[in-house]
């Protein structure tokens, strides 16, 4: 399914309403450019499984835990699935909170197989094409 946003906010409000089709244990891969929104997204997710906490980007601590209930990876700065399981980052995948994850691509082999999708390009300045899939 398509969707189209013009604004940070309408991405949110997006990512808010699709965390309400989330289930316990849900593996969500993030994929898109940088810049292209996937934390926007998903500080949405955490609003809609109703985390107070505020959502920022892990990029330096690779995961952030938010109560065993979501758990937002940036795998940006991780070249291999080994470093993934090296940091323990994989156990969470088959936990009964949500995982949320960019640059999924960058650990590819240690994904789990039952997973959701999620794409978001950058049509524009304000622009944002996302797709999600099932
Ligand atoms: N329609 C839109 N949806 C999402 N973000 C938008 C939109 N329009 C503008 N922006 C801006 O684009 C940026 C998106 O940043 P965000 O951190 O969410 O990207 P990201 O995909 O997580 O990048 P990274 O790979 O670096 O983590 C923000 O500065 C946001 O304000
Ligand atoms: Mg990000």
């Amino acid at each position: 399914m398509k969707h189209f946003t013009s604004s940070a906010e309408e991405t949110l409000a997006l990512g808010e309403k699709y965390a309400k089709t989330l289930e316990k244990g849900d593996v969500v891969l993030l994929y898109g450019d940088m810049g292209a929104g996937k934390t926007a997204f998903t500080k949405g997710i955490a609003k809609g499984l109703g985390i107070e906490e505020n959502v920022s980007s892990p990029t330096y601590a690779y995961m952030n835990d938010y109560g065993g209930r979501l758990y937002h990876y940036d795998c940006y700065r991780l070249s291999s699935g080994e470093d993934a399981e090296g940091l323990g980052l994989t156990d969470y995948f088959y936990s009964d909170g949500v995982c949320v994850v960019e640059w999924p691509m960058n650990i590819a082999d240690v994904l789990p197989k039952k997973h959701k999708k999620v794409t978001i390009i950058k049509t524009g300045d304000c622009t944002r094409e996302i797709t999600i899939e099932e």
